[in-house]
């Protein structure tokens, strides 16, 4: 058995839509074979079966290394499933990873050329990126249809909580809930705030980081999933010790702050559901 771990992300991180991800070390654990017929165990039944994105990713991933193979996986995905918590990229990452350790041989495919196979299955590169790079990461889809990223380092001056509620979304049905278009005022402002925000999540600037965390692309519209949203935002940032804002499409939640020890104080009694929470470091 071969064993390898693949990180926790959170995508968008404020105003970086669709284009911001953050990797924690917090990993799914994959143990894999060499095997003559696939067999998925060790997770939920419901992603065992051929059509899932593990073997999806497998499958694409074999293609392109001209090689014919199966496996066998056993994973427990730590991650928790549906969260905002980029677990299908792990798993998707996964997938790839497995053909290129079992069967690349000496032709393995690099880390982009996984990265190119994983975001085309994902549909959007943001967590795709950090769960292979680590670290902060910054991606987009070109014209000619490829995938591109870049890396940044984060400030060992700010800290990271996620707050992981006990009911599910689904990425498709959030994204659903966005506008087809939207103000120029307001893709001004993104564009302004999203840059602002890479120097400030490098630099540490907390101020900076406070005034342009500021998401106008899918908060306001994807809330409504989270019951509690605004009183646990009006409790976190209340004192200006911390920015709170959706993990990926949610329902987590992340605060980011510069006191070590913010999570001690987030206080959530009387919310509605039920809600974990889980200071992470990063994967640099
Ligand atoms: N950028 C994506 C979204 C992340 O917010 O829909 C979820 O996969």
């Amino acid at each position: 058995m071969i064993k390898f771990k693949i990180p926790a992300t959170s995508a968008n991180i404020g105003p970086g839509f669709d284009c911001f991800g953050l990797a924690y070390s917090f990993y799914n654990e994959y143990s894999i074979e060499k095997a003559d017929s696939m067999l998925i165990e060790g997770c939920d039944p419901a992603f065992t079966t051929k059509d899932n994105i593990f073997n999806v990713a497998f499958n694409k991933t074999m293609k392109k290394l001209g090689k014919t193979g199966s496996y066998h996986v056993h994973y427990k995905p730590t991650i928790p499933a549906s969260r905002g918590l980029g677990s299908s990229a792990s798993v998707i990452v996964a997938g790839c990873r497995t053909a290129n350790i079992l069967y690349g041989g000496k032709n393995k495919l690099s880390d982009d050329e996984i990265f190119q196979i994983a975001s085309t299955i994902e549909g959007h590169p943001d967590n795709v990126a950090p769960a292979i790079f680590g670290g902060l990461t910054a991606s987009t889809k070109l014209n000619d249809g490829t995938f591109y990223y870049k890396k940044y380092k984060v400030s060992n001056k700010l800290y990271f909580t996620v707050l992981i509620p006990d009911f599910k979304t689904s990425t498709e049905m959030a994204r659903k809930l966005l506008p087809k278009d939207y103000k120029k005022e307001e893709a001004v402002t993104m564009i302004s705030h999203s840059v602002l925000m890479i120097e400030a999540l490098q630099s540490g600037d907390f101020n900076l980081l406070k005034t342009v965390c500021k998401d106008f692309i899918h908060e306001p519209y994807r809330k409504k999933l989270i019951k509690d949203y605004d009183l646990i935002k009006k409790r976190v940032e209340k004192n200006g010790d911390a920015v709170l804002i959706i993990s990926g499409s949610g329902p987590t939640l992340l605060t980011i702050s510069n006191d070590k020890n913010f999570y001690k104080k987030i206080n959530l009694k009387g919310t509605k559901d039920n809600w974990l929470i889980k200071p992470l470091g990063l994967k640099k």
